[in-house]
This record gives C-alpha cells, sequence and structure tokens, in this order.
C-alpha cells in the first residue's frame, strides 16, 4: 500500500512515496483505511529534528540514532474507516467512521494505519457525522492541546482570555472552545491571519509583529501561549487577580519559573502537555456536532505532495490546518 516514507532527518525532501506492506491489526487493535491526515507544526519539528536538546537525544533513539528506522512514517492525527477489527475489539465494528491520534506509533502519512481500540496513549473516537473526513483530521492533535490547557484554565463567562500563536491547529480550536465557556477573546499571530481569527469568534486581534501584547495595558485573566513566545514576567505581569498563564510550550526556564511565577495577584502558571483520552476526543465530536466548533482547512495536499505541504507549513504561512487527502472525501 502506498505511504509517504520519512527517509532521513532533514529537509521536506528526506519524505519520498513508497510502498509498505499493509499492515494486520493484533488482537486488539483495528485497521483504519485512512482519507485524510494533517501536517502539523509538531511534524515538521521532528522530520527536520529542529526540537529542544532535551527532546532531540531520545527522539532520535526511539526513532533511529542515524536516520528513521523504527518509524518511518510520519503523521500524528487522521480521520478514516475501518476495515477490520482484532477480536478482542468491541466498542468499534468494521465500517466505522472514526478519528483519532496514533500517540508516539505515527504513521498516517499512508492509506492504512493500525492502532489500538483502547489505549491510555491513542485517542480514537467516532468522527462528527457533519463534517469531512479532512475536517475531522485536523482536530484531534490541536483540540486535545487546546481542550487540556482551557479546561484546566477553568474558564468563567466573561472573562478576558488571550490566546498567543492563536492563528494554528491549537489556537484555532482554542478560540472557539474560549468562546464556547463563554469568555471574550484576544487573538495574537501574524498579520495575514487575523481576518480569520475574528471570522472563528476572536472579538480583538493583535499582530504580534507590530505589538507586544504585554504592552498595551490591556490585563486578562487568561493568557495561553501556543507558540511558546510570550515573555514570562511581562505575561504574568499582564494577568489580572487570579489569572492563568498557559504554557503549551514551555521552555525549560519558564517550567522551573512556573512555580513561582512571581506575581502579586495570585497568578498561576499551568504547563505540561495534553494526554490521549478517547473521551475528550469524544466531547469535541460532541461540541462540533452542536455547531460550536469547526475545524478551520487553509490548503489540501495529495499523499504524492507530502513533501510540498511540509515546505508549505515550514513558511509559517498556514491558517489553521493543512490537510493530506488520501482518499477522495465522502460528501457530507
Ligand atoms: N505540548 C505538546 O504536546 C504539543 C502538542 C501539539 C503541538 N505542540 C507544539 O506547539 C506549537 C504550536 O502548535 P500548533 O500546531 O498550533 O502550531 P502552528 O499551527 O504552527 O501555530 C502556531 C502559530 O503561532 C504563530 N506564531 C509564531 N511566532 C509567534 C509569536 N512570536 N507570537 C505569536 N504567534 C506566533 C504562528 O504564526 P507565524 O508562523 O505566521 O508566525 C502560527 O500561526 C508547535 O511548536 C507544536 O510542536 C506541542
Amino acid at each position: 500500500v502506498k505511504a509517504s516514507i520519512w527517509t532521513g532527518y532533514g529537509s521536506p525532501d528526506v519524505l519520498r512515496m513508497g510502498e509498505v506492506e499493509k499492515p494486520v491489526p493484533k488482537d486488539n487493535e483495528v485497521l483504519i483505511k485512512v482519507y485524510a491526515a494533517t501536517v502539523t507544526a509538531g511534524d515538521c519539528e521532528m522530520r527536520s529534528l529542529k526540537l529542544p536538546a532535551m527532546i532531540r537525544l531520545p527522539m532520535r533513539f526511539y526513532v533511529g540514532i542515524f536516520k528513521p528506522q523504527r518509524i518511518t512514517i510520519l503523521g500524528q492525527e487522521y480521520a478514516g474507516v475501518i476495515e477490520a477489527v482484532g477480536s478482542e475489539v468491541k466498542a468499534f465494528q468494521v465500517g466505522d467512521a472514526v478519528f483519532g491520534t496514533t500517540g508516539f506509533s505515527l504513521g498516517t502519512y499512508a492509506e492504512y494505519k493500525c492502532l489500538p481500540a483502547n489505549s491510555g496513549d491513542v485517542a480514537l473516537a467516532r468522527k462528527p457525522g457533519n463534517i469531512s473526513f479532512s475536517e475531522a483530521a485536523a482536530v484531534p492533535v490541536g483540540g486535545l492541546e487546546a481542550l487540556h490547557f482551557l479546561r484546566q484554565a477553568n474558564i468563567q463567562p466573561g472573562e478576558r482570555v488571550l490566546i498567543n500563536g492563536a492563528g494554528g491547529s491549537i489556537g484555532t480550536i482554542g478560540i472557539q472552545l474560549a468562546r464556547y465557556y463563554g469568555a471574550e477573546v484576544t487573538a495574537v499571530d501574524s498579520a495575514e491571519k487575523l481576518e480569520m481569527l475574528r471570522s472563528i469568534g476572536a472579538k480583538h486581534v493583535i499582530d504580534y509583529a507590530a505589538q507586544d501584547f504585554t504592552q498595551t495595558g490591556e490585563m486578562y485573566d487568561v493568557i495561553f501561549d501556543v507558540a511558546g513566545k510570550s515573555p514570562f514576567a511581562r505575561s504574568v505581569e499582564s494577568l489580572r487577580e487570579n489569572g492563568r498563564y498557559l504554557l503549551a510550550n514551555p521552555s525549560m526556564a519558564d517550567r522551573m519559573r512556573a512555580s513561582r511565577p512571581g506575581g502579586t495577584r495570585n497568578q498561576r502558571v499551568i504547563v505540561g502537555s495534553a494526554g490521549q483520552r478517547s473521551e475528550d476526543l469524544e466531547y469535541l465530536k460532541q461540541l462540533i456536532e452542536a455547531g460550536k466548533i469547526k475545524p478551520v482547512i487553509d490548503r489540501y495536499y495529495s499523499l504524492e505532495q507530502v513533501a510540498e505541504a511540509h515546505h508549505y507549513v515550514e513558511s509559517g504561512r498556514k491558517k489553521g490546518n493543512v490537510i493530506i487527502t488520501i482518499r477522495p472525501d465522502d460528501p457530507v
């Protein structure tokens, strides 16, 4: 079966079309016929190993020291249809349309992928009925991350939430979730993404190249830094009484400062990363079906064009999500 093979660490040109054996599900697994996958910022970071030093080495040990060997196909999320189930799988049936994450196994730049049906490392749920496979593929990674942080912030109606780096896969769902929780949202990203951010519910927008959000005099109840670029002390100072500072991409120094943020108004810092819980994906499915969240899609590429898609995502121009269409989408 066809796949885009990850042949080395480096530029997008290390991604080449190839053939792999069709996988066979184990007793606890489902075989998924992949309809769509995404190219995320995280995929590009893994491919090129442009990662913090403390992650780079374990990554090489896990994927392959000199080149990818244990893991040879990228792709962390997908939507598709179950083609076969292992003997122990009870919750899903052949023909179910599903979406989810792969956890560390990766491998959705391919026509087929096997995944465990009930594992704490992999989120798997039925696909929302009101969106396409391509749209559904764009939800799991960014959606679970956004949900994980915004839930911990315990947003109250009317609170002011700022999302820094709001134009990508985490932020575009983050804006809509924060709105759903009743917040007034300020979205920060580059100029060409601001109109899109308003269209999905941001009341205020800031072009980060033109203005530093910590220097405007505005105060927030929650600052969610998706991009990992907000200045720590000034961000804490921009929080109101009992404000929460959520860091999806904390540096080592930020992690160390998190327990003593230093503000005088009882501000809290929350770091960490999302788990892969199927029930959380199920929750996102319900919000999508209720019309509260709609995935933002920028461009579509074919499996043959994965390298091109990586070039585009790396350019930083991506608005929302970039999709790899593996099979023609079903009309919704
Ligand atoms: N903690 C985890 O487990 C976890 C999970 C998923 C993702 N991540 C990481 O989280 C990061 C964001 O993920 P994502 O998928 O949402 O990425 P994304 O889709 O690339 O979105 C990030 C956004 O941040 C913007 N940005 C860049 N520099 C900025 C700055 N200085 N100020 C404000 N905005 C800025 C980017 O715009 P421009 O490019 O136009 O500047 C882009 O729109 C990635 O590094 C990813 O690897 C972490």
